[in-house]
């Protein structure tokens, strides 16, 4: 198979790659929003959506010069097509169908969480790609969820949050420390110096069965925390003991919670030996630390992917082509994005 193009704008990264057949990167490029959202603490979908069209075909034009390659060379073209922010989903689809209809190329609507999901299957990352079935840990700022990966298209959401994202508790608890967003590094950086057991910070879901998550009452706790501390700004010691509290709370939940989905996908597919983690809080040197030590108690390998590819990326977006290309797994161009799009109802090829 000729090389993929991959694109990426669900949020609030616009990028692009171009992969070969094997997965190797020929080229790749991405533009962080961050400076153009954080005045507003938060992604705006309108800013986004219109940052996305203003960077998109340069980046796009300029991946495709590092490949050395035309249009005409790929062998088809996938976009994120969902879950995600409609505004920056519609762009990036549009560019990819563009593309795809004037050089006769297939297209894949790649499902976003999915990309995330086969990341572990870059060549690059594990000597000739993780082989199925794993267990994938995905904590970003829109997503918690724990989900058995059996193959292309065969997902099974274990748990997932009942509130907050993991890094959206990081970001909201970085907000009432007074930190800038997006606040998971400005807050692990701050827990450095801080004592972790200084505040015990409840532990929601710790214990309970199955592997949901909760972080709406540790968010409180700290919120009530930090308010009984007055208006203005805290003591410098006492936010480095809040933070790295939090975190640890935080880290010892998260690894319950994959404890337990092990256990949930081993009696489903008891060669499932591999726990893998995705998204921006598996940027964190506690949590990494917290997972890697509850694998080795399950007897599984912790595969943490460099951080550029944890977090949104387009060569997760074009890998994730390669493999239902592959599969001859291909979408129609009228297939619309999706702001809500769920791992289970993927297509996947026949049996
Ligand atoms: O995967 P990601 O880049 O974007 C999506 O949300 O899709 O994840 C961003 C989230 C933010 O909430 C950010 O605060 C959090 O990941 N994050 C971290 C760290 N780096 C990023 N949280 C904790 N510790 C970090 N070092
Ligand atoms: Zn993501």
């Amino acid at each position: 198979m000729r090389p993929v193009l991959g694109i990426e704008s669900s949020c609030d990264e616009t990028a692009a790659a171009v992969l070969d057949a094997e997965g190797r990167i020929l080229a790749e490029s991405i533009a962080s929003q961050e400076a153009a959202h954080a005045p507003y603490g938060g992604v705006v979908p309108e800013i986004a959506a219109r940052a996305h069209l203003a960077l998109l075909p340069d980046l796009v034009r300029g991946v495709m010069a590092r490949a050395g390659l035309g249009f005409a060379a790929l062998g088809g073209v996938a976009a994120s097509a969902g879950p995600g922010l409609i505004g920056g989903l519609i762009v990036g689809s549009q560019v990819a169908k563009g593309i795809a209809l004037a050089h006769r190329l297939r297209y894949v609507a790649v499902n976003h969480l999915e990309a995330h999901a086969l990341t572990a299957r870059l060549p690059g990352l594990v000597e000739g790609g993780a082989p199925f079935p794993y267990l994938l840990l995905l904590v970003s700022g829109g997503h918690c969820q724990c989900v058995a990966v059996t193959g292309v298209g065969r997902h099974l959401r274990l748990g997932s949050t009942m509130d907050d994202a993991a890094g959206e508790a990081f970001d909201k608890v970085a907000k009432l420390l007074g930190l800038g967003w997006p606040g998971g590094p400005a807050l692990e950086a701050l827990a450095i110096r801080g004592d972790p057991a200084r505040h015990a910070f409840p532990r929601p879901m710790l214990g309970r069965e199955g592997c949901d998550f909760s972080f709406s009452g540790l968010k409180t706790a700290v919120a009530q925390e930090v308010a009984r501390h007055g208006a203005g700004a805290l003591p410098a010691g006492l936010a480095a003991d809040i933070a790295a509290s939090f975190q640890r709370a935080v880290a010892e939940v998260l690894a319950d919670r994959a404890a337990h989905a092990m256990t949930m996908t081993r009696a489903r597919a008891p060669e499932a030996r591999l726990l893998v983690v995705a998204g921006g809080v598996a940027a964190n040197g506690a949590v990494r630390a917290a997972l890697r030590a509850a694998a080795e108690q399950a007897g599984f390998a912790l595969l943490a992917p460099p951080v550029r590819l944890c977090t949104d990326n387009a060569v997760m977006v074009a890998w994730a082509g390669i493999e239902r290309l592959r599969l001859g797994l291909v979408d129609g161009l009228d297939f619309a994005p999706r702001p809500r799009w769920g791992l289970e109802t993927l297509a996947a090829p026949p049996v």
